[in-house]
Parts: structure tokens; sequence; C-alpha cells
């Protein structure tokens, strides 16, 4: 069913009559980024959608260690001082759950699915499985690399001649669900079409949807929820391709055939499937984590990629050094292998100084206070049970105290950190695009940083090197950077803009 204004303003009236009668417990000493009153807070929420980076940048500047930002269903405590971020990284789940912090603002019963938060084993399969496969299976995937760029990019090109200009982010997103997938779901259903149109619509579904739910409180969401879920029609078509699949590897296990072992992500989620949840091991079960791991995977990377994409086409004096880092890792190593990519430390410094400019979003580690007692941080400010947690995180990268010069993209900052580093003799992973500290906090901190990340940055520099091998780039104004997009917290690569491919090597 469609979504339409007027329901959506109906709708918002009920909310806001609902909401005389119960109030939001807020807590008085954390300072509001906005009106306090039950109507006056509703549309301070809506102003809040329309300007979060602004109002989150405000927050941060005046108010440490943390402050509070209105959502139309809660507020949400914002963390601004190093110190209490830090408190996350070691909090137990039960105390402070990502899950449910994430959860609540996907509205994950009506996008994702509850098994997102109550069984949430893809997190242990991608941080263990996937991290393994991205080094054992690094030819596979630089293979699907080069296969996708063909027929994305080269295909083109030949039938062009000179330059190509093409829609970057569009283009983009297509390579990436197919270079995930390759290690998801294996080579023939990665280079399926409607299989992969499917993982990019879903997840645009998801947080479509999600922002209309998270508009009601609490008591109305059963009510919208299911009216605007893209959950039953995303799954049924996933479906279609993922099920007969599943049932010849679950009828495989059963019989314990052990011929071939496929070794992707379904036989992973089949391995390590919760023996308490026996549920988990179903075929609707599995194609739902299939998705929500799609969800997690496609959407961040691609646009990682094209915000690097576009500061590498804004600005060519960075290719040439880029370039002659890939080739002579390349031929020291004898082709592509981990020895390969950590001998490019310009290429990684580069794809780190852009997340960290970038970043997806102006807030992530989002927790939920579970505990019954509240939490208590290590400056000891308390919040109680209930209360939504998250971190200034674009803030902190943007933050002089914590950069010189933040305002200005510097691709090689972190391989001079790096090697200033290094030159003090302490070989270790710091500054390294995989490597969160309290600065740096694209992929969260501590034990619940982002899983995925190891299988991110092989893919994020494997495409990269591809690109600058290739081709050359630019774009269709010359040194002029396209603009990125906000929407609500998130913040996109610019979804319109194109990048124009040339055959290296040929004029
Ligand atoms: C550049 C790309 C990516 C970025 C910027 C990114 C960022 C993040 C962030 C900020 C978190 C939350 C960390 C926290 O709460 O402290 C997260 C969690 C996670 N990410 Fe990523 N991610 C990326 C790619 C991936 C990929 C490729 C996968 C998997 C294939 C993945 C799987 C996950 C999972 C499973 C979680 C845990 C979610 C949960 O709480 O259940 N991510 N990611
Ligand atoms: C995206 O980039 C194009 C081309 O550079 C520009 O015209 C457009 O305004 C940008 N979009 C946003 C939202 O800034």
């Amino acid at each position: 069913m469609e979504f339409t204004p007027s329901l959506l303003a109906l709708s918002i009236s009920l909310v806001v009559f609902i909401w005389l009668k119960k109030n939001r417990k807020a807590h008085a000493a954390v300072p509001a980024m906005g009106p306090e009153g039950i109507f006056s807070s509703y549309l301070g929420a809506l102003e809040y959608l329309k300007n979060a980076p602004k109002i989150i940048q405000k927050g941060y500047n005046q108010h440490k260690p943390m402050f509070r930002v209105p959502y139309p269903d809660k507020w949400m405590y914002v963390l601004s001082s190093a110190r209490l971020i830090a408190d996350l990284r070691k909090a137990p789940e039960h105390e402070l759950s990502p899950a449910h912090g994430f959860g609540a603002t996907l509205a994950v019963k009506y996008t994702l699915g509850m098994r997102f938060v109550e069984t949430p084993y893809h997190e242990m399969v991608v941080r263990r499985e996937l991290t393994r496969s991205s080094n054992e299976r690094l030819l596979d995937v630089w293979d699907e690399v080069v296969c996708a760029f063909g027929d994305e990019v080269g295909v083109k090109l030949i039938a062009g001649g000179g330059w190509v200009a093409l829609p970057a982010l569009e283009t983009v997103l297509r390579i990436v669900s197919r270079t995930s997938n390759r290690l998801f779901v294996g080579v023939e259903l990665c280079r399926n079409a409607d299989y992969r149109d499917l993982t990019i619509e879903y997840a645009e579904n998801v947080i479509k949807r999600a922002r209309i739910i998270n508009l009601f409180p609490d008591a109305l969401k059963p009510i919208v929820g299911p009216l605007v879920s893209p959950l039953r029609r995303g799954t049924s078509r996933a479906s279609k391709h993922l099920a007969p699949i599943i049932e010849e590897r679950l009828r495989k296990e059963e019989t314990h055939d052990e011929d071939v072992d496929p070794n992707d992500l379904i036989s992973w989620l089949i391995t390590h499937a919760p023996a308490d949840s026996p549920e988990e091991k179903t075929i609707p079960a599995l194609i739902q984590r299939i998705m929500q791991i799609n969800f997690l995977a496609v959407h961040t990377t691609a646009n990682s990629f094209t915000q690097a994409l576009y500061h590498l086409a804004a600005e060519p004096r960075y290719v040439a050094p880029l370039r002659e880092e890939v080739e002579a890792a390349l031929s020291q190593e004898n082709g592509w292998s981990k020895a390969t990519l950590g001998r490019c430390c310009k290429l990684d410094s580069f794809l780190r100084e852009s997340q960290r400019f970038n970043g997806v979003s102006a807030i992530n580690m989002h927790r939920k206070v579970l505990s019954p007692s509240g939490f208590t941080f290590s400056d000891g400010t308390h919040l109680p049970m209930g209360t939504y947690i998250t971190a200034a995180t674009y803030a902190t990268h943007h933050d002089e105290g914590n950069y010189q010069d933040a305002e200005k993209f510097d691709g090689f900052r972190f391989a001079r950190m790096r090697e200033a580093e290094e030159s003090e003799g302490s070989g270790s992973s710091k500054y390294q695009m995989s490597t969160p500290d309290p600065a740096f906090l694209a992929f969260g901190l501590g034990k619940h940083a982002c899983p995925g990340r190891f299988f991110a940055v092989t893919e994020l520099k494997l495409m990269l090197a591809y690109i600058l091998l290739q081709y050359d780039i630019r774009l269709e104004e010359e040194g002029v950077r396209p603009p990125s997009e906000w929407f609500g917290t998130t913040c996109g690569a610019n979804r319109s803009a194109k990048v124009l491919f040339r055959k290296r090597f040929e004029t």
C-alpha cells in the first residue's frame, strides 16, 4: 500500500493527541537541543529531521559530555566526549545493546525482521568467517571486481570510444552488490540482475520505511508498521533466487553430504545457527538473514567508495602516487594477496581519510540501555533503562582537537601519521583504515566495531586499485567535487553526479 501525505497528516494529528496523554520521560540534567513541550518537541523533531547535522554539530560544540536531540518517538542521547564514547567500547550487551539501539532506528520489527535483534549471530559469522574468507578468497573477490567493472564500465567504453560518463553511485552500487555477494551466495547468483537489484532496492526501502514508521510513537507502530513493511515483498522476491539453493544446502547438511563445502555465507549461517533456536535453520529465516547482511554491507561500502572516487576524480594529483604504489606492490608480491594490500599504505590512507571526511552518518554507535538499574558512565553520568544513546561521530572527525586542518581533505594524512609511528619502531596497525580509534569512529569502536570492516576495506582497496590500473577518470565539471547529500543523520555520496572514464593508454 502506498503511503499518502494525507494519511500521514491524519496520523500525525493522532500522534499529537495520544502524546497529550502520555509524556515522554527525559533526563532533565542533559541539555536538550530543541523545545521540550509535548507539541513543540514534536515540531522540534521535524526540524531535526531537516537539519540534523547542524543541530548535532551545535550540540557537540556547546555541550560536553552529552546532549539530547528530539526524535518524533523519543529523545536520543548523543555523546560528545571521547571519554564517554570510549565507555561504549567495553560495555556488555545486556547493559548497552547495539542490536536494540540500531534496531530501533531501523524499526527492525517491520523492516529487517526481529531475528536481527533477538538472535544476532550474523555478527559473529561476519567477523569470523567473512574476514577469514576475504583473505582466503581474495582472488575470487578480485575476479568479481574485474568482471563487474568489465560489465558496468568496460563494455560502455568499447561502445563509446574515448571518454564515457556514468552515474557514479548507481554504477558502484551494482559493482559492490556483485563483489560482496560473490562471497555471500556464489558466482552464479551474484551475477543475476534481479537478485542484484533486489539487494540494492530492499536496503533503500528499509531505510525509507523505517523513517516513516519512526514518525509514530510506539503505540501506533503496530498499526503503521505492517502497512508500510518491505519485509514480505522483499523476502518473497529473494525467495525465488535463494530458496532452491538453501533447500539443497540444508538437505546436504541433513545427510552429511560433504562432497564440496561451498564456503560461502549460506554455509556459514547454516553451520553457526544457534542450537537453541532451531527456527534459524529454516529457509525463510536464512533468506531473511542474507538480506539483513546485504542491507549492512552494500550501501555502506558503495557510498564509501563513491565518496573516495569523487575525491580522486576532483583532485588528479593523487592519481600518480597511488598508481605507483599499487603497481610496485603488485610486482613485489607477484599479484594480489593480503601482503600486496598491506603494502598499499597510501591507498589505505586515502580511503580512511575519505571515510573520516565524509563518514556515512552524523551519528553512529547506537545503543539502548537494557539493564534495569540503568547505565553509569566513567564520569558518573547515569542514564536510566530504555535510554537511546549514540555518538557524534561526524563532529568528532571534524574536530580541530583531533585533526589538524580537519575541514580539509588530505588524502595522505594517515600515511604520514603511520610513517611517523613506524619510524618510532612501533609497527602496529594504528591509523590503518580497519583500525578504529577514538578520533576515527566510522566503523564504531571496541568489541562492537563493525565486524564486516576487514572485508569492506579489502573490497574498497581492490576496486580503487582496479580503477587506477585500468582507467583515467574525471568529473563533468573539472575539479568540482559533487557535494554529499544529507538525509536526516545519514550522509550519502551525491546520487546524480557522473564520473567520466577512459581506458588508460588510449588517447
Ligand atoms: C565501508 C563500509 C562499512 C561501514 C562504514 C560500516 C559501518 C558500521 C558501523 C558504524 C557499525 C556499528 C558499530 C557500532 O555500533 O559500534 C556497523 C555494524 C555492523 N556492520 Fe558494518 N560497515 C560497513 C561494511 C560492512 C560490511 C561489508 C558488512 C558485512 C558483510 C558489515 C556488517 C556489519 C554488522 C554485522 C554489524 C553489526 C550490526 C549489529 O549490531 O547487529 N558492515 N557497521
Ligand atoms: C550532485 O552533484 C551534481 C553535479 O555535481 C549537482 O548539480 C547537484 O546539485 C548535487 N546534489 C546535491 C544534493 O548537492
